[in-house]
């Protein structure tokens, strides 16, 4: 048994420890030559590639990790010491936390303060013994007031998505964390604060854009936390076993359009872009994250600079795909690559994750238009990689997107690499 039991032990090591490699897409080549097309199949389910920090955050509309590992994996550095990958659109941090399992330095730009503070999260290195401290700090106080329970003047929007007890409660772990010395434990905890919001609200918790679940069961809200913060800290642990020591991560918050202005890059290398835009006519970004940015004003000042508050209206907008969007969507790339490609040095890789839409039935080839303005901007076209998931097509799924189950000649979902 003992014997069996040690085995079992080490056969989880094992594939704990090359989880990230197990995982990359499966790929046929279906043509060579100067531009070369494959497939990538990724037959896997989100959960599984929701493999260590990955699942920290559940952010709607991220990438699948082993896309950006494959990527990587194709395009390691050359200096790793003074090579830098970027991600112009980095969201939640999927490419960051990819390139720090590789030893590979990486940057992340985004445009919201709540994808900067989680991506950074990630890839920080915390004091767990703090962390422990604090966890335990908030528990206390969170016992010491919960009993007081008082339905609290709420605000529409409020009173709308939450139970009046579960904002007393939420207002409870909030002031904790206002409370706190700024740090990187402090992060971690605002993240897994903001990480419950959805679960213990009065919506659906699979869905995009929020809706009213009228038969949601009432969750509750400190056993949420407390789990949600163990499950952080285990995958944090695990995450920080895995990567080499020395890496350098930074992330910005900003626009992407403003990449020249960013002082940090004048002196790094940077040998290869992954960009992954808002897919047009699927959903802008911010209005999905309403339920967190309610809760998360409460920092925002703290993460923001006074002049960076508006943000995120700045947003590259993909929806809905009318004309006029669609003409502001191919401008923002065009511009945002003429960006990418004044900081390259030759021979610097840039790797474009988006997909095909429709809009009114009518089909929009997103991808081959992206093609020709990259390639009008002077980057040189290597290779196209086309992608299917077996994700199923859910009741949440959007059938106007690309299809990924490569049944539709039409709509596709590509990886596409340029060379400047
Ligand atoms: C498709 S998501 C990227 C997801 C990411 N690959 C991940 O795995 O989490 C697109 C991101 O672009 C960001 N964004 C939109 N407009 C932007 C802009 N002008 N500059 C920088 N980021 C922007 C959004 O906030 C969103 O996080």
């Amino acid at each position: 048994m003992g014997g069996f039991q040690k085995e079992l032990d080490l056969n989880l090591k094992f594939l704990d420890n090359d989880i990230y490699q197990n995982l990359l897409p499966i790929i046929k080549t279906i043509q060579t030559g100067e531009v070369k097309i494959n497939i990538w199949d990724i037959p896997y389910s989100i959960g599984k590639l929701s493999y260590l920090v990955h699942s920290h955050y559940r952010y709607y509309g991220k990438f699948p990790s082993v896309v950006a590992g494959q990527i990587l994996k194709q395009y390691p550095p050359k200096n790793p010491k003074n090579d830098f990958m970027l991600d112009n659109f980095c969201g939640s941090g999927t490419s960051l936390v990819e390139s720090k399992l590789r030893g590979i330095n990486s940057i992340g730009i985004d445009i919201s303060w709540l994808s900067i503070l989680a991506s950074k999260v990630k890839v920080s290195e915390v004091n767990f013994e703090y962390l422990e401290d604090e966890l335990q700090n908030l528990i206390r106080s969170f016992k010491e007031k919960s009993h007081l329970f008082e339905d609290l003047p709420i605000d529409y929007f409020c009173s709308k998505w939450f139970s009046n007890k579960v904002a007393f409660e939420l207002t409870i772990i909030k002031d904790y964390l206002i409370g706190m010395n700024y740090s990187p434990e402090r992060d971690f905890l605002i993240v897994a604060f903001i990480a419950i919001v959805r679960r213990v609200s009065l919506a659906f918790d699979g869905e995009v854009r929020p809706h009213i679940n009228r038969t949601k069961r009432p969750r509750d809200v400190l056993s949420a936390y407390i789990k949600k913060t163990n499950d952080m800290v285990k995958n944090q642990k695990s995450f920080n076993d895995l990567c080499p020591s020395n890496t350098i991560e930074k992330t910005f918050l900003g626009d992407n359009l403003n990449l020249s202005k960013i002082k940090y890059l004048h002196d790094k290398n940077i040998y290869l872009v992954i960009s992954h835009p808002p897919y047009l006519n699927s959903f802008n970004y911010s209005p999905v994250y309403n339920l967190e940015f309610y809760w998360g004003k409460y920092f925002e000042n703290e993460y923001v600079d006074k002049e960076k508050i508006s943000l995120h209206k700045t947003e590259l907008k993909a929806h809905p795909a009318n004309e006029i969007i669609q003409n502001k969507y191919f401008e923002h790339l065009k511009k945002c690559y003429e960006e990418t490609y004044s900081i390259q040095e030759k021979d610097g890789k840039l790797a474009i994750v988006i997909g095909d839409c429709s809009r009114n039935k009518k089909h929009i080839p997103v991808i081959n238009r992206l093609i020709d303005i990259v390639k009008l901007i002077g980057y040189e076209l290597v290779e196209i990689n086309y992608r299917t998931t077996h994700y199923g097509l859910g009741k949440y799924a959007y059938n106007h997107r690309a299809d990924y189950h490569g049944n539709n000649e039409e709509k596709r979902d590509a990886i596409i690499i340029f060379k400047k």
